[in-house]
């Protein structure tokens, strides 16, 4: 098992990627607190069911005091964090006019500081043990412009890629990688929203001719927070089916 004696943390993985994400490392062996607004600990009943290791924090990821608590919860009770999946994010539709302020400021507010918050209460804990993996899912929108998701959520993805990579760069010196992920038509909850005629659009438009799976992006999470990916910081794997090739 990969992950014996490690402690994660997935934020917005109740369901979707992040449960994919929270899964996985559970059965590599390590202990995993799910973080999501919803469904948190529904979810990690589950995986204890199946007799893993996890437990449920149900916090919204844009109350700072709640992340805070959750992070010193998590080190108090297992001691150390290894990893850090920042997952939890929240889509808009629309063009850039349809959008109000309020709408703008949440999904800023989830995607990006959330996200925050999370890195800035981790990484002391992370620098005194001279170790750990961050790793942020950003999205195919971060790397080339929304193609139909309202310009908001793509601004969002771009400030989480240069997040990761500005803190790869700075905290390499302390032993800690960060990378990310950038999805793109993945099963589940965001893109079940789509029509049927945007469905073949977007299928049509990828080399592999499908959707993706969250668990085909689990997979890809392992590996960047494993020693398997030991020299890769600062790295944005696409996962889309070749769709963007960069
Ligand atoms: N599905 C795709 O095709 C796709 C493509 C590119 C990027 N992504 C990214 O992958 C990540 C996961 O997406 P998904 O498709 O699994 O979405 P999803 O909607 O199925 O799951 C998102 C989870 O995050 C949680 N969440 C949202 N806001 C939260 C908050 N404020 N506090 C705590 N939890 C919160 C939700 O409750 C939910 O459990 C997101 O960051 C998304 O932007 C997804």
């Amino acid at each position: 098992m990969e992950l014996e004696g490690k402690v994660a943390v997935v934020t917005g993985s109740a369901k979707g990627i992040g449960k994919a994400i929270a899964e996985l490392f559970a059965r590599q062996g390590a202990t995993v607190a799910i973080v999501d607004r919803a469904g948190a600990e529904d979810t990690a009943r589950a995986l204890r069911v199946e007799g893993l290791d996890a437990q449920g924090f149900g916090i919204d990821i844009t109350d700072m005091e709640a992340v805070y608590s959750t992070v010193d919860t998590i080190v108090r009770e297992w001691g150390h964090i290894d990893i850090l999946v920042n997952n939890a994010g929240i889509i808009a539709r629309g063009s850039l006019l349809d959008l109000d302020q309020r709408q703008w400021l949440r999904v800023m507010d989830v995607n990006v500081n959330g996200n925050f918050y999370f890195c800035k209460s981790v990484i002391p804990h992370m620098m005194r043990q001279k170790s750990g993996c961050i790793l942020n899912i950003s999205s195919i929108a971060g790397k080339m412009g929304d193609i139909t998701a309202s310009p908001v959520y793509g601004t969002s993805k771009g400030a989480i890629n240069t997040l990761t990579k500005s803190l790869a760069r700075q905290l390499a010196e302390h032993g800690i990688r960060v990378n990310g992920i950038a999805p793109h038509a993945i099963e589940t909850d965001m893109s079940a929203e789509w029509s049927e005629e945007k469905r073949r659009a977007v299928v049509d438009a990828i080399p592999l001719k499908r959707m993706g799976k969250a668990e085909e992006v689990a997979e890809a999470a392992l590996f960047l927070v494993s020693e398997r990916a030991s020299f890769i910081t600062g790295e944005i794997l696409n996962i889309n089916g070749g769709y963007l090739m960069d």
